[in-house]
């Protein structure tokens, strides 16, 4: 087993250590791109109303946020293994008055402790590079959908344009790894952030694990030069 899977398995740790900085630093060494990616995952939300939601991977809740605030979503759950990053999130969730639709617990992302078919949606982002079994998750993620569920991943990619790509790898590797260790206080958090992202599938292959999960109607739309890649896939209605 590499040290990456093995530290994998531990990755919340690391999350819980940089809780304080981690909204901060996601924006700024995103350039804010973070939030645009996720306001473009909320356009492939399932059909529906009242959807009941599970967010993966929640950390400090932006994506339970944003889903807390679609009109056709009536409840939000976030799970996560880190508490800091929890307590950081339902903090900012009170200061928006949305305690009442949006609740974070502890929870694996990889075993998701729910019952079958219980949930119209799931997200994750950006966490599933980091969990120890991702397919595990997806089938997981596949249990607890209702047949005519949707999951939905959002996750960092490898862009194709070679141009693109050398800017990339410099920051990844190079830029992000300095000025995030150093902010954050972290010895090599960002260090292995970087490590995380050039390991982990994308494109056609990790739609084919979500299709091995059982996914149907399994779609992904590159973002920002495939810096970022949104996936989608549907759990089929029952006959
Ligand atoms: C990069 S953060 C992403 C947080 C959030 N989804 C976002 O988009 O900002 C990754 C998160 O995955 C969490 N994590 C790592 N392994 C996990 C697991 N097995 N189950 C649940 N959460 C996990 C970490 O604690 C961390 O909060």
């Amino acid at each position: 087993m590499s040290s990456l899977h093995s530290r994998k398995k531990e990755s919340y740790k690391i999350f819980d250590q940089i809780a304080p900085t981690y909204d901060s630093l996601n924006h700024l060494l995103s350039f804010g791109i973070d939030v645009y990616w996720r306001k473009q995952m909320m356009k492939v939300l399932p059909q529906g109303e009242n959807l009941q939601a599970l967010d993966l991977a929640c950390g400090t809740g932006d994506v339970s946020i944003v889903l807390g605030r679609q009109k056709k979503v009536g409840s939000v759950e976030g799970l996560d293994l880190s508490e800091g990053m929890i307590s950081h999130g339902r903090q900012k969730i009170a200061t928006r008055g949305l305690s009442e639709k949006i609740k974070l617990e502890i929870g694996d992302g990889v075993t998701i402790p729910r019952p079958d078919k219980s949930v119209d949606v799931v997200t994750l982002t950006f966490g599933i590079r980091n969990f120890s079994d991702p397919r595990e998750s997806l089938k997981n993620i596949y249990r607890v959908l209702k047949p005519g569920g949707r999951g939905m991943v959002l996750e960092f990619s490898i862009p194709a344009n070679p141009i693109v790509r050398w800017v990339y790898f410099f920051y990844f590797r190079y830029v992000l790894p300095f000025v995030g260790n150093l902010l954050s206080g972290h010895g090599d958090a960002y260090t292995y952030l970087n490590k995380t992202v050039e390991d982990f599938p994308y494109g056609e292959h990790f739609a084919d694990w979500m299709r091995e999960a059982g996914f149907r109607d399994v779609k992904y739309r590159v973002l920002t030069f495939g810096i970022a890649t949104l996936y989608w896939g549907d759990k089929p209605v029952e006959k």
